[in-house]
C-alpha cells in the first residue's frame, strides 16, 4: 500500500484490535505499508490469516472479551508503541427495551472493558519510555442521540474514557485520540442486525458512506502528526448524513 503522507515509524510495535475487517484491517495494512511491527487482533483466523499475507501483519486469534489473554498476549508483544481500541460491534435489533441481556453484556464487554484492559495493559511502557499513543475508536452514537442505546452507551463510555484518560496522562509525553466515525461502509451492520429485510433496508442507506480506508486515513494522520501535538477527537461522517435535530411522535393514549 502506498505511504499517503511521507513519514513511517519503521520497527515501531502497532497493536490494532478487531483487524480481521473494516476499519481495523485497513488501519492494519496503512501501518504496516508505513513501517510499524503490526500486531493484528481479532476471533477469525482465516481473514488474519489473508491480511498477514498481504501485509506483513501478525495475527493473534483472540476474543478481546477475554481480559487475562489481552494482558497475555501484550506481554507476549512487548512494549507496544501504539494502541488502536478498534474492536467493537451493535447489537441493533431492537429498542434497549427489547434487547437480550446477553446482546448488552456482550456490546460492554466488546466494547467498554476490552478497550480498557488493553490499555492498562500497554500504558506503564509507554509511561516509562515516555511515549506512546492509545486510539480509541468511538462513534458518533457516543457523541450525539441516536435511537440505538445500548451501543451509544458504550461509545459514549469510550469518549468519556479517552478525555479523562488524556487528563490523567498528562505531562507523560503519552497521546490520546478519540475516532468518532459516523456511518462506514463495512461488515458492522452483518452483525449488529440479524434479519435480513431488516438488515439490507438499514445497509441500503442510499448515501456515499464514509470507507473504512478514510476512517484508517483519520487514524494515521493523528498517528503522523509531530509528537508535540495530540490529536484529541477526530469526527467523521458521509457529507448525505447528518447528526441531531428534533423528532416528534404523537402518543397514541387509546391503545
Ligand atoms: N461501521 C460503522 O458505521 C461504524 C460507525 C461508528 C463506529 N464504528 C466502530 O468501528 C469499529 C470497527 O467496526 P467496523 O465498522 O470496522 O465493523 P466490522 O467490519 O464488523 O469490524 C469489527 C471488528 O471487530 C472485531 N471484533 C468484534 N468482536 C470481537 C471480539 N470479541 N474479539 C476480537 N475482535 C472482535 C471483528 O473481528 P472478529 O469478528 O474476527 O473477531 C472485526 O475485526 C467498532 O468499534 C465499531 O463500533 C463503526
Amino acid at each position: 500500500m502506498a505511504n499517503r503522507s511521507g513519514w513511517d515509524r519503521e520497527g515501531q510495535r502497532a497493536l490494532v484490535t478487531g483487524a480481521s475487517s473494516g476499519i481495523g484491517a485497513a488501519t492494519a495494512a496503512q501501518l504496516a505499508a508505513r513501517g510499524y511491527q503490526v500486531h493484528a487482533v481479532a476471533r477469525r483466523v482465516d481473514r488474519l490469516d489473508e491480511l498477514a499475507a498481504a501485509t506483513g501483519c501478525v495475527g493473534h486469534v483472540l476474543d478481546v472479551r477475554d481480559s487475562a489473554g489481552l494482558v497475555a498476549l501484550v506481554e507476549h508483544i512487548g512494549p507496544v508503541d501504539v494502541l488502536v481500541n478498534n474492536a467493537g460491534l451493535g447489537r441493533m435489533d431492537g429498542t434497549l427495551a427489547e434487547s437480550t441481556l446477553e446482546d448488552v453484556v456482550s456490546s460492554i464487554d466488546t466494547n467498554v472493558t476490552a478497550v480498557m484492559v488493553a490499555t492498562m495493559a500497554v500504558l506503564p511502557a509507554m509511561i516509562d519510555r515516555k511515549r506512546g499513543h492509545v486510539v480509541n475508536v468511538g462513534s458518533m452514537a457516543g457523541l450525539y442521540p441516536l435511537a440505538a442505546a445500548s451501543y451509544g452507551a458504550s461509545k459514549g463510555a469510550v469518549h468519556r474514557l479517552s478525555t479523562n484518560l488524556r487528563l490523567e496522562l498528562r505531562g507523560t509525553g503519552v497521546r490520546v485520540t478519540e475516532i468518532c466515525p459516523g456511518r462506514v461502509s463495512t461488515e458492522f451492520y452483518d452483525v449488529a442486525i440479524t434479519d435480513p429485510v431488516q438488515r439490507s433496508a438499514t445497509k441500503d442507506s442510499g448515501v456515499d458512506e464514509v470507507t473504512a480506508d478514510d476512517v484508517a486515513d483519520a487514524i494515521v494522520y493523528a498517528l503522523g502528526v509531530p509528537a508535540h501535538v495530540n490529536i484529541n477527537r477526530i469526527e467523521l461522517q458521509p457529507t448525505e448524513q447528518t447528526y441531531g435535530g428534533s423528532r416528534f411522535d404523537k402518543v397514541n393514549r387509546e391503545g
